[in-house]
């Protein structure tokens, strides 16, 4: 695992828009693993800049949504395929159609689950970008969630929702629950790059990073995959050993 520890939001934006942008104009047929959340807004910012000013393409690339909402309408400015759109998709040249998820609104979100893992499966993906929850959670993987799960419907905590609230207009409740992928489908991708910023998260990067692997920190699974790099703002990475806090840029 590699840990790279940068001083500011930005800097970590632009560490991980590098190797996104090393991924997407070297890998044959780019499949682009997309997390959202308030961490990866600054990197879908840089993005959209190095698209604008430098010219990078998205024109072969493919994305793949990590989880979504259930319980929202389709036009929901909360739900995470419309976020993408609004912060990416619709400002770089990702093809009409180049960004999968699964779909909230299925008569049968179970089949569905299952649909879109295959659909994971054989893109495969290959670069997963990850955020972490201060419990420990990666995409809606809360704490108890299999080390082998796949692709399915959960419940989302307390702890969570109650995160979240902050991206969503006052009056306007979470929802409960989101279709995820499993832990087992982000370890199949080739490439994890996990992106944490503030003091909040330091304790849930400690155990994540240097905890034991376990089903309590879902984010802990990380340590089981051959290519995981994982980027820090300073605050968030107050909890890592000396050694680890060494590759600072
Ligand atoms: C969102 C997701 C979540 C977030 C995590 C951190 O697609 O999968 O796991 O990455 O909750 O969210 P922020 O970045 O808002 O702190």
């Amino acid at each position: 695992m590699k840990v790279v520890v940068v001083e500011s939001a930005p800097a970590a934006a632009r560490v991980v828009a590098d190797l996104v942008e090393r991924f997407v104009t070297t890998a044959p047929r780019p499949a682009l693993g997309l997390a959202t959340g308030a961490t990866m807004a600054p990197v879908f910012a840089e993005l959209v800049r190095r698209h604008r000013e430098h010219g990078l393409s998205f024109a072969r690339a493919r994305a793949y949504l990590l989880d979504e909402y259930l319980g929202l309408d389709r036009e929901d400015p909360c739900a995470y395929r419309n976020v993408v759109h609004r912060l990416l998709a619709r400002h770089v040249d990702l093809g009409a159609g180049a960004v999968h998820g699964p779909d909230p609104h299925a008569a049968d979100l179970d089949a569905e689950c299952d649909r879109y893992e295959r659909e994971l499966l054989a893109a495969p993906i290959g670069l997963q970008l990850l955020g972490i929850g201060s419990n420990g959670h990666i995409a809606f993987n809360e704490p108890g969630s299999p080390l082998d799960s796949t692709t399915r419907v959960v419940a989302l905590s307390g702890q969570t929702r109650a995160g979240n609230a902050r991206f969503f207009p006052a009056g306007q409740a979470v929802p409960a629950r989101a279709i995820t992928q499993g832990i087992a489908t982000i370890r199949a991708a080739d490439q994890l790059v996990m992106v944490a910023c503030g003091k909040h998260k330091a304790q849930a990067v400690a155990r994540a990073v240097e905890g034991p692997i376990t089903s309590e920190v879902p984010a802990s699974a990380i340590q089981l995959h051959p290519n995981v790099t994982v980027v820090l703002r300073a605050s968030a990475a107050v909890g890592l050993s000396e050694s680890l806090r060494a590759d600072t840029q």
